[in-house]
């Protein structure tokens, strides 16, 4: 088929290169010239793990293009809009402008027979508004469907999410844009693949259904992490024990710093608001609450790295370990490790930070930290050392070697992956988030 995808950001910039490799002849859009030219070159503009390699093998090739123009869109038979929806600056509802500007530049090119499918994540009524926008829009020797298509994908798994989806969901209004996103994702549907084939406003809330449970699920073990740590319990061994239960499952409840990244948070927040517009705001207060709950968690790193220092944080040196969101990301949107990082600062600390990848990112966002080129580097002179993105690099850290450049051997584990006896055995003062 031939597919064009709107937007290259994390989602569309993997999408159109991931149909690529499903067989399709697919053109990339973007209004920005750097990533398209990035692109271009078989570069993703973002660390994801397999991205590169696959545009290596599609760019350059009648399989794969991207481009600034929106007018080589014509002749699509499938158009995706993978564009950004953020929180809003004067609220916390989704700022459509993005999907808006879209659909409006999409529809002057659209003509024969095709279907417009929306994957980025929007307030539930979007589809319905814009599928109203389209019909205005298109002439009238197009026939246009609109439909949706949610995404699941987790930065750092984001291509193989995309190559072996665990569910599809497909929001339809017609038989024919069904019977397309079908055959769009034919070889991607494997046998035991569910195919859940709903309406719009079905297909809308799934998304922000899903990561608000998995929100909640994080704020949960959090929660429980608070009174671990008033109850001298340890949250980690309580979240395998509760785990084993094949009703709740042990993923999603690994206590700690919490989450961040561009979905979670935001997603919570345009939740409630669209719920609030609704006239439902008590269906989703308690979501307020995994917010809440949440950014404790920041506030409780802080804490702790201040008692370790000795009650204050004057002049006291840290060492922030991880500024991306999540580890295998350079993503540092609402990154947990770079608000306690400030939040140190702010309290009058020197903070070091230190990230594989997410390094030129973290500058961008917060030149005042300062950032050192090696682990070890960041620890130098350090007071306390805070492990705040649990990348393997961290963990594989040998506390004997680290011991000799501190200034004081106190670690802060915020993931609560660290290997605590071993930290401790080499004369670490160890503290975990909820646990002894
Ligand atoms: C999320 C959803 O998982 C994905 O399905 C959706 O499409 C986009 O949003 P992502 O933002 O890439 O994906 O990250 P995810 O792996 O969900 O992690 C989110 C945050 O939660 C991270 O900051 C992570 O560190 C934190 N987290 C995750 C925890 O604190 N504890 C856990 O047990 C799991």
């Amino acid at each position: 088929m031939r597919i064009s995808v709107i937007g290259t950001g994390y989602l569309g910039a993997v999408h159109a290169v991931g149909m690529a490799e499903l067989g399709h002849t697919v053109v990339g859009v973007d209004v920005d010239e750097t990533k398209v030219a990035a692109l271009s070159r078989g570069e993703a503009p973002f660390y994801e793990p397999g991205l590169d390699e696959l545009l290596r093998k599609h760019v350059g090739t009648e399989r794969l293009r991207y481009t600034t123009d929106m007018a080589e869109i014509e002749g699509c038979d499938v158009h995706f809009i993978c564009v950004g929806t953020p929180q809003r600056r004067d609220g916390l509802g989704a700022d459509l402008t993005h999907v808006d500007r879209a659909v409006d530049a999409l529809a002057p090119h659209l003509n024969g027979s095709c279907v417009v499918v929306g994957k980025s994540t929007v307030p539930v009524g979007t589809a319905r508004r814009l599928a109203d926008r389209l019909a205005k829009l298109v002439s009238s020797s197009a026939d246009v469907d609109l439909a949706w298509n949610p995404e699941f994908l987790r930065e750092g798994f984001a291509v193989s999410d995309t190559l072996y989806p665990d569910r599809l969901v497909l929001g339809v209004s017609t038989q024919r844009a069904e019977e397309r996103l079908r055959e769009v994702y034919a070889r991607a549907i494997e046998a035991t693949t569910p195919v859940v084939v709903t309406d719009l406003a079905t297909a809308e809330l799934v998304k922000v259904s899903a990561n608000a449970f998995l929100a909640t699920k994080i704020s949960f073990i959090n929660a429980i992490s608070e009174i671990c740590e008033v109850a001298g319990a340890d949250v980690t061994q309580l979240a395998d024990a509760i785990g084993h239960d094949e009703r709740i499952g042990r993923k999603f409840l690994n206590a700690g710093l919490g989450f961040g990244g561009g979905c979670l948070p935001k997603d919570i927040r345009a939740f409630m608001a669209r719920a609030g517009e609704l006239g439902a705001s008590h269906a989703l207060s308690f979501l307020g609450e995994v917010d809440a709950i949440n950014v404790r968690r920041r506030e409780r790193v802080a804490e702790i790295a201040r008692e370790l220092a000795g009650g204050h944080l004057i002049g006291r040196r840290i060492a922030v370990l991880g500024a991306a969101f999540k580890p295998e990301s350079d993503d540092v949107r609402d990154s947990p490790a770079l608000n306690v990082a400030g939040r140190l600062q702010l309290q009058g600390a020197h903070v070091a930070v230190y990230d594989p990848k997410a390094m030129e990112n973290a500058r961008a966002v917060f030149p005042t930290l300062e950032y050192a080129p090696a682990a070890v580097d960041a620890c130098r002179g350090a007071d306390v050392v805070l492990h705040l993105t649990e990348w393997r690099e961290f963990r594989e850290l040998d506390p004997r070697e680290l011991a000799d450049v501190v200034a004081a051997r106190n670690v802060v584990d915020g993931r609560n992956c660290l290997d605590a006896a071993g930290w401790r055995a080499a004369g670490w003062t160890y503290r975990g988030l909820g646990r002894p």
